[in-house]
């Protein structure tokens, strides 16, 4: 696919007291306009017109339509194999859950995940060429720790440690998450419904420790392997679709009020601020990106640079009171529109798969050998490994041709139509000139015994070591 740009949108909070100067155009212009700050003294150096432009504004537009703009596309290319990102990034309260899952309880305010699942298995259950495996995860970054949102609580193992890998052992070069658990499912219902489990994870963590959702990064994960069934045992690509729904971006001044939310407003902001280190970093073209610096950016390397086609919908709130937080959030917005990934297509590498395929390779082309053998005037090529039994012929017939049999009739039958035959006659020559030599040793030994035990032999060594050269072959 080569180079993709990354994708940004603004979607604005719908709100009855949005401020006049914050302007959205169809274009995909955002202008804002601020009144000076009568705080700042009369001499007042506040910049005043703030001008963003971004891949498309999404004001008072259905969820449908949300979808249709961002995420259409990138599920399409999910479904031949490419990966894809969306992820929200945005203040607390601005819509990025809305945006992700959206309303939960209203069908028709769902939001791209159910609609991504929904495109997904529409694709598959058409598909009637393709075999298609397909798997959800649920992720939660929380305070530089990693939840499993679909662990089976009733499972007797202790759950795993979870472990970002930087490469995924699929052979992928993807970033994985070790001990994550996928769970396989057929359809559009069994997905929707770890989706809510996920989702009533997230749900329960923030009842417990006071909106927890909205200091926490969720990634969910649909991941698909799909095969062309007419080899279907042997070939199968990759590919997965990540939804992240990230941390509220407000800074810490607001959210810190005791020692927990201070702590989480440091991680939160942390995991932020290394997020848009490596924004900066990749739209500068630094060498260095410093994705290991959060459990946040090692899991999104890949939607950030890498084997990715990546969207993201920042949100934002129109009013007033909460344009510092909406030019920050359109700042970061214009720095990720500078983003570039490089999508491609991803092969499992299973072994097993992988031996298939390279058989049916190498049948594959010995049958374009002999076809061009045939086109060239060369019949009868044999290209198949030799049996036991050639092997042996060919060494009777090597043994034969050093013993000078045949006068030069013998070495037309020595094979020389494929290298790998030419090798097989030398072979040959080496196993004959082997038995040879150790047979002529073994007999001046015999021949040294006979001296020693009564000098009889002596004429018989000297005949035996003078006969090497030719007459030795002889006695094989
Ligand atoms: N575009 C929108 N249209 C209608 N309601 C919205 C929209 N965006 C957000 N909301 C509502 O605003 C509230 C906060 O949104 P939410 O998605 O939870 O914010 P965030 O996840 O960014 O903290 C929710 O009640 C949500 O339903
Ligand atoms: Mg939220």
């Amino acid at each position: 696919m080569g180079k993709s740009a990354v994708k940004v949108f603004v979607r604005t909070r719908p709100s009855a007291a949005r401020y006049p100067d914050y302007k959205t155009y169809p274009d995909g212009s955002i202008s804002i306009h601020l009144p000076k700050d009568s705080t700042h003294g009369i001499v007042n150096n506040q910049q005043e017109d703030f001008t963003f432009k971004v891949d498309g504004v999404l004001d008072n537009v259905s969820q449908e339509t949300v979808y249709e703009t961002v995420a259409q596309e990138i599920v399409e290319g999910v479904l031949q194999g490419y990966n894809g990102a969306i992820f929200s990034y945005g203040q607390t309260g601005s819509g990025k859950t809305f945006t992700v899952s959206g309303d939960v309880r209203n069908y028709s305010q769902r939001g791209l995940a159910p609609r991504a699942l929904k495109q997904i298995f529409r694709d598959v259950d058409m598909r009637v060429d393709k075999i298609y495996r397909i798997r959800v995860s649920y992720l939660e970054v929380y305070n530089e720790c990693l939840y499993d949102l679909l662990a089976r609580s009733d499972s007797r193992e202790e759950p795993q440690e979870l472990v970002v890998l930087e490469s995924s052992p699929d052979g992928s070069g993807m970033s994985m998450v070790r001990g994550l658990t996928c769970i396989p499912v057929s359809n559009e219902e069994e997905a929707l419904a770890q989706f809510f489990i996920g989702e009533r994870g997230r749900a329960v963590g923030g009842h417990v420790l006071n909106a927890r959702s909205s200091r926490s990064h969720a990634i969910f994960t649909i991941h698909i392997e799909s095969r062309t069934s007419e080899e279907a045992s042997e070939r199968a690509l990759l590919s997965r679709l990540a939804l992240v729904d990230l941390a509220g971006s407000e800074r810490s001044k607001k959210s810190a009020v005791d020692g927990v939310l201070m702590k989480e407003a440091q991680f939160i902001n942390k995991s932020l601020s290394f997020l848009e280190q490596v924004v900066t970093a990749l739209s500068r073209g630094d060498s260095h990106v410093p994705f290991r610096q959060s459990k946040l950016t090692q899991v999104l390397r890949d939607a950030l640079g890498g084997n990715c086609r990546t969207a993201m919908v920042a949100t934002v709130n129109g009013e007033l009171m909460q344009l510092d937080e909406t030019l920050s959030t359109l700042r970061f917005a214009s720095r990720v529109r500078t983003l570039v990934t490089s999508p491609k297509l991803t092969e499992s590498s299973d072994r097993d798969l992988l031996l298939r395929r390279y058989e049916r390779q190498i049948a594959e082309l010995k049958i374009e050998l002999a076809m061009k053998d045939t086109l060239a005037g060369r019949s009868q090529v044999n290209y198949n490994d030799m049996t036991a039994e050639e092997q042996q012929n060919l060494v009777v017939l090597a043994r034969r041709f050093l013993q000078g049999e045949g006068d030069g009739e013998l070495i037309n039958q020595l094979p020389t139509d494929t290298i790998r035959r030419v090798r097989e006659a030398y072979r040959a020559m080496r196993t004959v000139f082997q038995s040879t030599r150790s047979d002529l040793l073994r007999q001046l030994d015999e021949a040294r015994l006979q001296v020693a035990g009564g000098g009889r032999g002596v004429g018989m060594l000297g005949g035996g070591v003078g006969g090497m050269g030719v007459g030795g072959m002889g006695m094989l």
